[in-house]
């Protein structure tokens, strides 16, 4: 299967600036490409909390006559490249959106496919992670159309990695917005809540993960202007950034420049600019 370029492929977000700090592009191994982060990012300003819509692998895959399933196998790389560089400049939290509670809908090849690529994405990268200090959680239900190995394999991973603290990782896996929100509100039915006591922060304690910051930035890449269920209660007052990139070709260097653009944003939470 033909490897997409471990060189970045420029986006609509504009170019990359000189740096005077660089990593090295870790990819697949093969190369070592020295990555910069643009001299403009301001790594005193770095989103503590980026998710990211993992879109386009199955349009990835047929502009080169391939099977969709090769599609997300080569978007590993990407998830391996954006999580490199999110603990380069430090950011705190990512969420990647690996499979929503609508994906069910996708032909059975294709689901069953990403049910053994996510188990066996996690067996081959947590201890890699867990090495650069990477704590793994997922997000969504655990229902029973989730084969048990693939929920095993969800378990060992977050028990492993849970005393790190560099990043947390939360995959969002069977995720979806409505469902959280939905999950949440029965939880306070079920405790008898009383309906004035019905308010933002006990709808908050309620959602799978209560100590989670709200994203500061979502990136969905494929240039889909679309939330598709993402996050639903938590992206309330996130910035959203849209690269015309599909993720297999989506490198670290994407996300330094959707860093960059998200610095130039003023956020006003529905105040006025101090
Ligand atoms: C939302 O779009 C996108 C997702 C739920 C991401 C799905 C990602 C994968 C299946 C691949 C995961 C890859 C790795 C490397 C783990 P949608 O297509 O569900 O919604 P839409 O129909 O509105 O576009």
């Amino acid at each position: 299967m033909p490897r997409p370029s471990s060189r970045p492929q420029r986006s609509r977000l504009g170019r990359l600036g000189s740096s005077k700090e660089t990593v090295v592009h870790e990819g697949n191994g093969a190369s070592a490409e020295v990555v910069p982060v643009p001299a403009e990012l301001d790594r005193s300003r770095v989103p503590a909390h980026i998710a990211c819509v993992m879109d386009g692998n199955g349009r990835w895959a047929s502009r080169r006559g391939l099977q969709r399933t090769e599609g997300h196998a080569a978007g590993e790389e990407a998830l391996l490249d954006v999580i490199n560089g999110g603990l380069e400049i430090g950011v705190s939290w990512m969420t990647m959106y690996a499979f929503s509670t609508e994906n069910w809908r996708r032909p059975p090849d294709e689901v069953r496919y990403l049910m053994g690529f996510n188990e066996s994405l996690l067996l081959r990268r947590r201890d890699e992670l867990h090495e650069k200090g990477v704590r793994i959680r997922f997000a969504g239900r655990r229902d029973w159309r989730v084969p048990r190995r693939v929920l095993r394999r969800m378990d060992e991973s977050a028990e492993l990695t849970q005393g790190d603290r560099r990043m947390t990782l939360t995959m969002a896996f069977n995720y979806g917005g409505r469902a959280e929100i939905v999950d949440a509100v029965r939880q306070l039915v079920a405790e008898g809540i009383a309906p004035d006591k019905v308010d933002e922060r006990a709808i908050r304690r309620h959602l799978y993960w209560p100590d989670m910051p709200d994203p500061d930035l979502v990136v969905r890449t494929s240039g889909e202007h679309r939330i598709s269920n993402f996050l639903l209660w938590e992206l309330a007052y996130s910035e959203l950034v849209f690269p015309d990139v599909l993720w297999p070709d989506f490198r670290r260097a994407h996300l330094y420049e959707a860093v960059v653009e998200f610095q130039r944003r003023t956020r006003r939470y529905g105040g006025v600019d101090q």
